[in-house]
């Protein structure tokens, strides 16, 4: 991949498509809506704890959805213009779907976090052609936690999430329904999807993909939260307030911290409750992540959530990052704290008025006595025109380039690993270009090493996000629902760009 080339095109095309005065208002009404921008978008709850026999409807629709850009954009949405729903479900329900493809191309649903077996997973192997309906019963069988559906059809994942083709899950099991937490959804207990979006000076929505796209992933020059642009305000009770994030960006490490510096206490992650709050400066959110945080609105009358880049990529990369800004002038496609939500403090809403809890789920050490077996997993990007060839004739979409794992672009016909159901493995994870957001379907697993270090604590409970890159990352894994060579698992970088390139793996679990 010629990449000093793309890159110059990269940035000689941003600056061309970044001037001009609609970017810079754009950018003067972020800056000055702190305390009075519009409103956050409640993601809609669709409460599944009392279904019984009916299929839920969950309609894959074409739509055209207004960002807050001023105009509506040609969109995907679940059931909605774009976005899903907020599915909640009770662990131990048998819940049968019915997702009708109504967006004219073929696509798939994933349920992303979930542990269920490979033939309900959602995964590309589960096409669903246009008008088609796919009616999977998917047996909820975990703790309770906060999970995510997505598109995730071969080649096509990115653009198809992109467009809208995502929701939220949350599952509650006799732990989280006793909790002494915030549950009010819409009055204190709120779901932030995070995204980031390109908008050009007209504010139509752009997804283009060259060479350098699919090197970094796709990045926008907006943070959009619960699909409108950021900033956005929320009124909230003066008491504890619990955010439960999804970072659903494309490729956009996010940093979140709060403006004041007030520390984020952190009390769930990918697969539950961690076992203690964990109060930090700022929490790193990887494509695919979830966390849930708590905020406490008694001493301040507002809070300022704001985002920054992770530094994903290193020296080069940020010296890329600061030549981009200064080129495109004011609207940034990177971000150094960028505002996307301010909480207001509002007397007359029903507050919940207890502490912030300090112990949270029952969490065993990790249990390495059990493992019997370790596998490698290699990440790799750009290696040559053969593999380019390869990864094209077997459906990835790569522009002229590649990116596999294990030397091996995806292919949907080969099984690349084969699992013994219920057996505890140690997946050994690395990469040596840039920080990959790597994912592994049908469990959760814990960190025993994240980039040759111990994980931060509050990415030390259950997961099923591990980020690589230099240094290896350890997982410790074990697979319980059957995956079988007509409905494998997928392992992959959650950079969708990366994904739909090739760099994902299928293994089966038998
Ligand atoms: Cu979030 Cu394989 O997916
Ligand atoms: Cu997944
Ligand atoms: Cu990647």
């Amino acid at each position: 991949m010629p990449r000093t080339i793309n890159r110059r095109n990269f940035l000689f095309g941003s600056a061309l498509t970044g001037v001009g005065l609609g970017t810079a208002s754009l950018f003067g009404r972020a800056t000055y809506a702190r305390a009075a921008g519009p409103a956050l978008p409640l993601i809609p709850m669709m409460d599944l704890t009392e279904i019984e026999g009916p299929a839920v409807d969950l309609p894959l629709l074409k739509s055209a959805h207004s960002f807050g850009t001023g105009n509506k954009q040609a969109t995907f949405g679940i059931g909605a213009p774009y976005l899903g729903p907020m599915l909640r479900v009770n662990s131990g329900q048998d819940i049968r779907f019915h997702v009708k493809n109504m967006i004219d191309e073929v696509t798939t649903l994933h349920w992303h976090g979930l542990h269920i077996p490979g033939d309900v997973d959602g995964g590309p192997h589960q096409e669903i052609q246009p008008q088609d309906v796919w009616a999977p019963i998917v047996p909820i069988r975990q703790r309770s936690s906060l999970n995510w559906f997505h598109a995730h059809t071969h080649g096509k994942t990115a653009r198809q999430t992109y467009l809208g083709l995502a929701g939220v899950m949350q599952i509650e099991d006799s732990d989280s329904l006793s909790a002494d937490l915030p549950k009010d959804y819409g009055i204190d207990d709120f779901v932030l999807v995070l995204q980031d979006k390109q908008f050009d000076s007209d504010g139509q929505l752009v997804y283009q993909l060259t060479g350098e796209v699919f090197e970094e992933g796709f990045t926008g020059n907006r943070m959009v939260i619960n699909g409108h642009v950021a900033p956005v305000t929320q009124p909230v009770p003066k008491g504890l307030v619990r955010l439960r994030l999804l970072n659903a960006c494309n490729a956009r490490f996010l940093d979140l911290s709060w403006s004041d510096n007030r520390p984020v206490h952190v009390i769930a992650s990918d697969g539950g409750f961690l076992s203690r709050r964990e109060a930090v400066q700022s929490l790193t959110m990887t494509p695919g992540e979830r966390y849930e945080i708590l905020v406490d609105m008694r001493q301040q009358s507002e809070a300022l959530l704001q985002v920054s880049d992770s530094d994903g990529g290193g020296e080069a990369e940020e010296m890329l990052g600061w030549m981009t800004n200064a080129l495109m002038g004011p609207e940034p496609s990177n971000f150094s704290t960028t505002p996307v939500l301010t909480l207001i403090q509002n007397n007359s809403l029903p507050a919940y008025d207890g502490v912030l809890p300090d112990t949270l789920g029952q969490l065993a050490l990790p249990d390495t006595e059990q493992v019997i077996r370790r596998r490698q997993f290699e990440l790799n990007m750009g290696d040559g025109e053969d593999l380019a060839a390869l990864a094209a004739a077997w459906g990835n979409l790569c522009g002229n380039g590649s990116m596999s794992i294990n030397g091996r672009p995806m292919n949907m016909d080969i099984v690349n690993e084969e699992v013994a159901i219920g057996e505890t493995e140690i997946w050994e994870i690395s990469a040596d270009d840039q920080d990959h957001p790597f994912h592994i379907h049908g469990c959760s697993f814990r960190i025993l090493k994240q980039q040759g270090d111990v994980p931060p604590a509050y990415a030390s409970g259950w997961k099923d996000m591990v980020t690589v890159g230099e240094g290896t990352s350890e997982v410790l894994v074990r697979f319980d629902h059957k995956a079988t060579k007509d409905a494998p698992y997928m392992y992959h970088c959650h950079i969708l760009e990366h994904e739909d390139c090739g760099m994902m793996g299928q293994f089966t679990v038998t």
